[in-house]
């Protein structure tokens, strides 16, 4: 009977598995030299394909957003560096699509041949394919610790308004204590802690906080101005 290979994933919480890579922008020390800053760690199956044509686009397209919340952005594919280099001189000189054209990637592409970071990621699912890696997302913090991750099959192009979000609803977060409901934006009301004590839980429901909104002991919310939020998540 044939041994069946145990594959590791890191997971939420972890140290984001450290490597050494040659990009497209030199050869980068991860997560190392990314520290202090947040980093979006994705795959894409290949090069020179559509929909991660139209990925790359859109989130090169929106790369000043995510500078804005101090958080870099680095790909990768089981493809090599000449691969990425034309890849991205064709999109560049060629393509153009919903109104983006002369768009120029300036974050890292990892060339990963050997497929060793990809399977350290677990971003190679053979089910969906033994030799690309699928859609992975990994949003690792300043102190190099994955804190969300994503995972898309080859035929589905990621919705980069979602990854800036998860940005910044994780450093509103971090900033305010606080958690945010489904489909927060900034501008929206936050969750406070839920009450860890009956007398709280008491002094939630009778109302006694005027600047809370309480819909039960433990699901109470509160206004968190726009303006403060985006002050407070950049950089
Ligand atoms: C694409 O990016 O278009 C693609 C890549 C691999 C499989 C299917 C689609």
């Amino acid at each position: 009977m044939m041994e069946e290979q145990v594959v590791s994933m890191p997971r939420i919480g972890d140290k984001a598995p450290a490597f050494k890579a040659v990009t497209t922008q030199g050869e980068i020390d991860f997560p190392k030299q990314y520290e202090g800053s947040w980093v979006i760690l994705f795959s894409h199956p290949a090069d020179f394909t559509p929909v991660c044509t139209s990925e790359f686009m859109t989130f090169a397209n929106m790369a000043e957003q995510f500078e804005e919340l101090n958080c870099k952005l680095v790909g990768l594919s089981i493809d090599g560096l000449y691969s990425h280099i034309a890849w991205l001189r064709t999109i560049k000189d060629k393509i153009e699509y919903k109104g983006m054209k002369n768009i120029e990637v300036k974050f890292p592409l990892i060339e990963d041949i050997s497929m060793d970071i990809a399977t350290k990621y677990g971003m190679v699912m053979p089910g969906e394919s033994n030799t690309q890696a699928v859609r992975a997302v990994f949003v690792i913090d300043p102190k190099g610790v994955i804190r969300t991750i994503i995972y898309y099959p080859l035929s589905l192009g990621r919705n980069f308004d979602e990854l800036l979000r998860v940005v910044q609803a994780l450093k509103a977060a971090d900033e305010f204590k606080i958690a945010t409901p489904a489909d927060w934006r900034p501008g929206d009301d936050v969750i406070v802690p839920t009450a860890g004590s009956c007398g709280v839980a008491e002094s939630r429901v009778s109302g006694q906080d005027s600047s809370i909104h309480c819909h039960d002991w433990f699901f109470c919310t509160k206004k968190l101005d726009k303006d403060q939020v985006l002050k407070a998540i950049k950089k």
